[in-house]
């Protein structure tokens, strides 16, 4: 992926370069250093720190719970191992109630995190906030369809959006309103392949979607779904490995060998000198009793 791999940190300007080269665009989540150095160094031009990092990583039952503080946490660690990613962070709910909390919130993602751009959730209701933060300087993307952190005002079940008549007119009023507040690109989560499609194609920004069929201008999906890590995979994930499974082999093999005796093995132990040890267990040279002291012969010490 030459095109994407380039020796400095991409910005937004390089992630409208490569949509209007018509190049689709692949995202992943990360939300730690060893994971974001790799999807880095794989060439992936945008990393999403999303506060889906409340579920697959805190252990929490919605992304609700998620803090501001625990999302910079994980975004300056992400930051730290992706040399050359745009990374996005995930601005988390109830950050951004008001433009003001927005900007202030926003604005610790990118000064204190190193964020390069912040994800904000809803269509037409967060259009004036993108607004806000893209004339402060600030590069948005929006996420329409599925709003993870409106899930209890959405009824608590998570579904696809946009299959009758009304709710597809609204999501296509939502994409054009994140479009004309200024965000640079919109996730499009869990919605009919056709409607995704048809937004697409209305819009002069990328769509990242997930859930939502292969007509976006690129994917994005979570790490732990790409992985089999989780416990859970979506309909819409594809485990590309499955790393739950290999995981619990590899603690099973480890705990095994520690009950056996068999880790460590020499080639994970190191040695000393046998002659220091026995000198610090008292059976060194120095410890021997002293053969002139029988004899009577006076020491310089005794004299
Ligand atoms: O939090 C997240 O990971 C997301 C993606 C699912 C788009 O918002």
């Amino acid at each position: 992926m030459s095109a994407t791999t380039p020796q400095r940190r991409l910005t937004v300007a390089d992630i409208t370069r490569l949509y209007r080269d018509g190049q689709r665009i692949p995202m992943l989540t990360a939300y730690d250093y060893p994971t974001a150095r790799i999807v880095d160094d794989s060439g992936i031009p945008m990393i999403l720190v999303g506060d889906s990092l409340g579920e697959v990583l805190l252990g929490y039952e919605s992304t609700v719970r998620v803090s501001i503080e625990e999302m910079l946490h994980h975004t300056r660690a992400v930051v730290r191992g992706a040399q050359h990613a745009l990374v996005v962070g995930d601005m988390p709910f109830l950050t951004y109630p008001s433009a003001e909390d927005a900007i202030e919130n926003a604005g610790r993602f990118m000064r204190d995190a190193g964020a390069g751009a912040v994800k904000v959730e809803g269509g037409v209701r967060s259009a004036p906030i993108i607004e806000a933060l893209v004339k402060t300087g600030i590069p948005v993307m929006g996420h329409i369809g599925w709003t993870p952190q409106a899930k209890y005002g959405m009824g608590g079940k998570t579904g696809v959006q946009g299959k009758d008549r009304d709710q597809a007119r609204r999501l296509i009023g939502d994409a054009l309103a994140v479009q004309q507040a200024g965000a640079f690109s919109v996730v499009l989560e869990l919605m009919p392949e056709e409607l995704s499609a048809a937004i697409t194609e209305r819009l002069s920004i990328p769509t990242i979607g997930i859930g939502a069929g292969a007509g976006c201008s690129g994917q994005v999906q979570v790490i732990t779904d790409l992985l089999g890590l989780g416990s859970f995979i979506p309909r819409h994930a594809k485990p590309y490995l499955h790393l739950r499974e290999a995981i619990g082999e590899a603690v099973s093999a480890y705990a095994a060998d520690v009950q056996a005796g068999t880790f460590p093995e020499p080639g994970q132990t190191s040695r000393m000198d046998d002659e220091v040890l026995a000198e610090v267990l008292g059976a060194g040279r120095m410890d021997q009793p002293d053969p002139t002291a029988a004899l009577g012969i006076p020491l310089d010490r005794d004299l």
